[in-house]
């Protein structure tokens, strides 16, 4: 514990902040049906905080006379502001009864006040001349019955009284003040628990802009050398077309092959660069998607018409089955081409001669997003409706283990047959994320030497946010 917080605890301020008010209220209350005698609790600042009395006969006459009711005002307002920081004051009242006004102390400290009274000491035998004269009209006889109506009690015993109601509001006190440390010590843990957390929050928000600026920066820095490399290498491919087609003059078969692999060297690297740089946009969130609605059957066609010549080169064939029933889709054309060619792409690229890829959409649903509600919520939730864009082929199949780790940038199952085809190993990295930026899920299932399905699914036109 920190010493400010020590220091802190060990301040009681206030007598209603520790004492429990129902336990004073009822204490006070014994007292004065055990007794007959009226008690007034106040804290330090002379806030009433318990008064159990009954009307005595005496005031009520006085207050039947206005310089009466003046000067019994009065007498209360001293009774409440006389401090009895040296003890225990007995203050007299001008109609011969007594008010006792006893300290509450605490651990040395005064935090209030009790006022028993009025009573009538029992030695008084008259009614004082301070009654009588308060008013032409005071009547001795009503004066002496009222005054004898009140209680009547011996000094040694108010004070015997009073010194055993000092010690039960000690006790209540005590416990009182147990109970408020007990809520105090938990505040202050509490409230040191915040302090942790929000300095810990501000740690990770810096920690968490620095990372933001590094990525903004890193972003930047691809954006700029990716941009200054293309144009060189738009020139490089441009010129080793133009030296392949003899525009300078007809090569021999070892030339024609130089400029082959240069020109080869260059597309992969203008890929490698173009993905690098889709990348960067959609990992920024500035790739925008311009939306049309699309029938599947046409993206599917259109896909496997271009990849239609490389499957037939390579002895593959391509199918695409779309059923009437599938609804239309809002997405942008170009990407989800994009994503398919991809996918289409890979299917030819690990499928060996006289193998099939068959494209294929169905209607189906896709789960509610999950919100952060945990399991049962995902689960609960009804599926919005979804059209699945599949791609199958039947090659050499990816691992279990490898499923997860394909869609990340630059990951290539590490075997022969990806060596064989080489790739940048951005394709799938990109094609997730476009199919996610359209609300979408891209899924695998393959096994080795079983082939692989690659699933787009895409909510439908309708759902499409
Ligand atoms: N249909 C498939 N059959 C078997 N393996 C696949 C298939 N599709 C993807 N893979 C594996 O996943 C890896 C990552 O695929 P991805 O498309 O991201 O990269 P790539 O095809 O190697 O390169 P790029 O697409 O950038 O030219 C591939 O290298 C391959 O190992
Ligand atoms: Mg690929």
């Amino acid at each position: 514990m920190n010493p400010a917080m020590s220091s802190e605890l060990a301040d009681v301020a206030r007598l209603e902040d520790i004492v429990d008010r129902q336990a004073l209220g009822e204490v006070c209350l014994s007292f004065f049906e055990l007794f007959a005698l009226p008690i007034r609790v106040f804290s330090t600042d002379g806030t009433l905080l318990t008064d159990v009395h009954d009307e005595q006969a005496v005031c009520r006459y006085v207050n039947t006379f206005s310089s009466g009711r003046t000067a019994c005002s009065g007498l209360v307002a001293d009774v409440r502001r006389l401090d009895p920081s040296e003890g225990p004051i007995d203050h007299p009242c001008f109609t011969g009864a007594s008010y006792r006004i006893v300290p509450i102390l605490y651990q040395g400290r005064r935090l209030g006040r009790f006022v028993v009274g009025p009573y009538v000491p029992a030695e008084r035998r008259e009614v004082p001349r301070s009654l009588l004269v308060i008013d032409p009209g005071v009547d001795p006889e009503t004066a002496r019955d009222a005054l004898g109506q009140m209680p009547r009690v011996r000094l040694e015993t108010v004070e015997r009284i009073t010194a055993h109601l000092g010690k039960v509001l000690d006790l209540i006190l005590f416990s009182g003040h147990r109970a408020f440390l007990t809520t105090e010590m938990h505040v202050a843990s509490v409230r040191e628990n915040y302090r942790a957390l929000t300095e810990k929050a501000a740690r990770l928000q810096d920690a968490y802009d620095q990372l933001r600026e590094l990525d903004r920066l890193k972003s930047n820095f691809l954006a700029t050398v990716s941009h200054e490399l293309r144009t060189p290498l738009t020139s490089i491919i441009g010129y080793s077309d133009m030296l392949a087609a003899g525009v300078v003059g007809s090569l021999n078969e070892e030339q024609a092959a130089f400029v082959e692999t240069i020109r080869g060297r260059g597309d992969h690297l203008l890929a490698l660069i173009t993905g690098l740089l889709d990348m960067n946009k959609l990992e920024q969130g500035k790739v925008s998607l311009a939306r049309q609605p699309m029938q599947a059957r046409d993206l599917l066609e259109d896909v496997a018409r271009t990849i239609l010549p490389s499957a037939i080169k390579k002895g593959v064939t391509v199918s695409a089955v779309c059923p009437d029933d599938v609804p239309p889709l809002l997405v942008d054309p170009v990407r989800i081409k994009q994503v398919l060619f991809n996918l289409v792409e890979n299917a030819l690229k690990f499928t060996p001669k006289g193998g099939s890829v068959r494209l294929a959409a169905r209607r189906t649903e896709l789960d509610a997003p999950d919100d952060g509600g945990g399991m049962g919520l995902v689960l609960m939730a009804p599926g919005r409706p979804a059209v699945e864009l599949s791609v199958q082929d039947s090659g050499v199949g990816i691992p279990p283990h490898e499923h997860a780790k394909i869609f990340s940038a630059f990951y290539q199952v590490d075997g022969s047959a990806t060596r064989e085809h080489g790739g940048t190993g951005l394709g799938l990295a990109i094609a997730h994320r476009l199919v996610e930026a359209h609300g979408g899920t891209l899924t695998v299932e393959s096994a080795p030497g079983e082939g692989a399905t690659f699933r787009v699914v895409l909510p439908e036109q309708d759902g499409a946010a």
